[in-house]
């Protein structure tokens, strides 16, 4: 992909999510098909707040449920605990660093990174709202985190990696912030190893969270070049023909791999939805 379509690819992916933060923030659900990886009738029990169960949504703004795009529950799978320091890659409206702020309690800390201004805003106001004090929204892309090497004991996503046109250097740059024996708890879409990339395109759009997915194999060999180990991907439900929602889980080993990146070719766009 040229340095031009994967800059226009990444200016659409931020134009659709800032339409999505600014539905939500006029009240408004962002809703199938305004640019969220949701994209009909069917996908609202596989996308957003439907993936969290009633005492989750009990603890959150209603604005800040209403905004979730995610394709899972990181939260849930990535068991913080007190004092730990989490980073929410893509954070969207807010919802899982907010989660994550509650279990981690006022001696840890949560960070939110997302590129979308629009968005960066309505999560500072949902945090708010929530009278959490533990949370710092940062403004950047997840292909060059804007924190410090090793700082980080455990990095969750949700429904954000797909999007990415650079996997390796995200894969990457987890491994650089995340402290040695830290861990990830990410929900993506996640492509059967069957399908090519041309047929991971058929399926959606990159801006849909589909074209762009990895496939299984592709996401472990990936996360162990990173210098990670104890990787598991596991699919969880079904979204398209061959895609799966997934959790994806690994720690980073206490000495870093000595070994070049794959290279992780994301599927063409198939256009925006
Ligand atoms: C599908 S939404 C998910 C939001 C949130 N994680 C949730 O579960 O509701 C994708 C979010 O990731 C952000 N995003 C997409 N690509 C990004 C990138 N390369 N760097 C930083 N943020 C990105 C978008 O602005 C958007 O807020």
């Amino acid at each position: 992909m040229s340095t031009t379509s994967a800059d226009e690819l990444r200016d659409e992916v931020r134009r659709r999510y800032a339409e999505s933060a600014r539905a939500v923030s006029e009240g408004s659900s962002p809703g199938c098909g305004s640019g969220s990886c949701c994209e009909g009738e069917t996908d609202a029990v596989n996308f957003g707040e439907a993936l969290y169960d009633a005492e989750q949504r009990g603890e959150l703004p209603e604005a800040a449920a209403r905004a979730s795009l995610g394709c899972g529950n990181p939260v849930l799978v990535a068991d913080l605990k007190e004092g730990e320091t989490v980073l929410d890659l893509g954070s969207g409206g807010g919802i899982d660093v907010i989660l994550s702020a509650k279990r981690v309690g006022e001696k840890g800390l949560a960070y939110g990174l997302d590129m979308t201004d629009e968005m960066l805003a309505l999560a500072r106001q949902n945090a708010q709202q929530a009278g959490v004090r533990n949370a710092i929204f940062l403004k950047g892309v997840i292909e060059e985190i804007p924190l410090p090497s090793d700082s980080i004991d455990v990095v969750i996503s949700n429904c954000v990696i797909n999007l990415s046109i650079e996997k390796a250097a995200v894969l990457t740059e987890i491994g650089r912030v995340l402290r040695p024996g830290g861990r990830i708890g990410i929900s993506d879409v996640v492509a059967e190893d069957r399908l090519s990339s041309e047929e991971r395109a058929e399926r959606g759009s990159y801006v849909g969270c589909i074209a762009g997915a990895l496939s299984q194999g592709e996401y472990e060999a990936g996360l162990e070049a990173a210098g990670f180990e104890q990787i598991s991907v596991e699919l969880t439900h079904q979204v398209a023909d061959g895609m799966h929602g997934a959790i994806v889980k690994a720690v980073k080993t206490t000495q870093p791999v000595q070994k070049g990146l794959p290279v992780i070719q994301p599927a063409a766009s198939a256009g925006c939805c």
